[in-house]
């Protein structure tokens, strides 16, 4: 059974003439994207062969020896990856530190709260920073970094801190260098929303006792057929060109709606890996183009009984990708006894999995009917393996998506003048 695969009937075939055009500017952008990567602009390509950052990785977790707990501080691309993966993978059989999150916003009570739960004594913290200067994870780090030196002293304080960051720039980089921190880098040519598959994600997995390798190998998995198919054959195309496609006919929702409560947080990655990399002003000629879908993070079947009614019956701007998990790790039945009760007795001995698959094809189902298109992902488990090809597949879809609207899809001009504005108003 494949790691992944889709099912994409639910989206309406192109017609002949289109088509044809798709499948040659398909042919274009997989080979830029494979050119960006040859010529070394785009790293996260090649990231699934990379074995001296797994032996890095690894060796900086054997470092975590007598912690407990991992606090891992980032924002974006230092932080989505991570936490959507620990979600997915990190069960009560996992066999590694705690972790904890926090640096995504400056939010006062939600730090002091967590401060307050950790024993900073038996606490790493990992803080993330590419840059070393973005103000939440580094207000939030600063303020960490003063707890734990009340709790361990300063001598003792540098040893609980590695610092993932760029190897020469920025403030983080500057105080890791003069307190003596340990260090893992973060590769100049890997853009933050694509740097779960770096040090930047595998870290904080691989201490909290996850399987990197098995993480890579699925990548490598989905990245090897990329590369092999010819582009109008490939999953990852097909969904970047459909997507595409209807965006131009004026849907530019685009929702990710996962059908298992473990994959609650793979919709936010895709929503900024999505957003920032195809959100666009101008295109590669420097014309304004104003592009960009508008991607949407919703969980089945909780968001059944929230958004479907809109997505159903509200405006006809949207596309739906459901993620199935063809096979749970745990089995669990409604009891037998329930037959007793008559508008409930159609589900005495139904399992959960059979239920939440019959939510997700009677929404399919009930979005098709209303004309909405909408597409499977399916994955064979919730596995290390399922989620690297589940990264490396939107990974290649937003690259190739990148060329079809041929703007840079590596860039965020929109999010630096954000920085700066604030930059100017905390001056004051
Ligand atoms: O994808 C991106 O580049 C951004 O979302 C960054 O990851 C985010 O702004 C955090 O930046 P940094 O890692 O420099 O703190």
């Amino acid at each position: 059974m494949p790691l992944l695969s889709i099912d994409d009937r639910g989206f309406r075939p192109l017609d002949s003439r289109r088509r044809k055009s798709m499948a040659l500017r398909l042919k274009r952008a997989k080979e830029a994207v494979i050119k960006q990567a040859e010529d070394g602009e785009q790293g996260w390509f090649f990231l699934p062969d990379d074995r001296e950052m797994l032996k890095r990785v690894r060796t900086a977790v054997e470092d975590l020896r007598g912690f407990t707990d991992l606090l891992v501080i980032g924002i974006g691309g230092s932080d989505l990856g991570a936490r959507a993966l620990s979600k997915a993978l990190v069960t009560e059989k996992t066999n590694g530190l705690r972790l904890h999150f926090a640096g995504a916003n400056t939010d006062p009570d939600e730090l002091s709260s967590l401060l307050k739960q950790l024993d900073l004594k038996k606490t790493a913290i990992n803080i993330i920073s590419k840059s070393g200067d973005t103000v939440e994870p580094m207000t939030t780090f600063l303020i960490v970094r003063e707890a734990l030196i009340k709790a361990v002293g300063k001598s003792k304080a540098a040893s609980h801190i590695i610092a993932t960051t760029d190897a020469q720039s920025g403030s983080l980089r500057m105080l890791a260098d003069e307190e003596g921190y340990v260090t893992l880098p973060v590769a100049g040519n890997v853009g933050g929303r694509f740097s779960v598959l770096t040090d930047v994600g595998l870290f904080p997995l691989a201490a909290a006792g996850i399987e990197i390798d098995a993480i890579l190998k699925g990548a490598k998995t989905v990245r090897d057929s990329f590369v092999r198919e010819a582009a109008d054959k490939n999953d990852a195309c097909a969904f970047a060109a459909s997507q595409f496609a209807y965006a131009e006919e004026g849907k530019r929702i685009q929702i990710l709606m996962p059908y298992a409560e473990r994959l609650r947080e793979v919709g936010f990655w895709y929503r900024q890996i999505w957003a920032e990399s195809l959100g666009k002003k101008t295109n590669r000629k420097g014309k304004i183009v104003h592009v960009g879908p508008t991607p949407i993070a919703a969980l089945g079947a909780t968001d059944q009984h929230s958004q479907i009614q809109l997505y159903t019956e509200g405006p006809d701007d949207k596309t739906v990708t459901f993620i199935e998990v063809d096979s749970f790790s745990e089995t669990l039945h409604v009891p037998k006894s329930v037959s007793a009760i008559k508008p409930l007795a159609y589900l005495a001995g139904t399992s959960l999995e059979r239920i939440i698959h019959a939510e997700r094809e009677a929404t399919a189902k009930a979005l098709t009917l209303a004309g909405c298109p909408n597409a499977t992902i399916h994955l064979s488990s919730v596995s290390p393996e399922t989620m690297g090809a589940l990264v490396m597949f939107f990974e290649l879809a937003t690259g190739i998506s990148g060329e079809l609207y041929d703007i840079n899809a590596y860039d965020q001009p929109g999010v630096e003048a954000g920085k700066h504005a604030m930059k100017k108003i905390l001056s004051k």
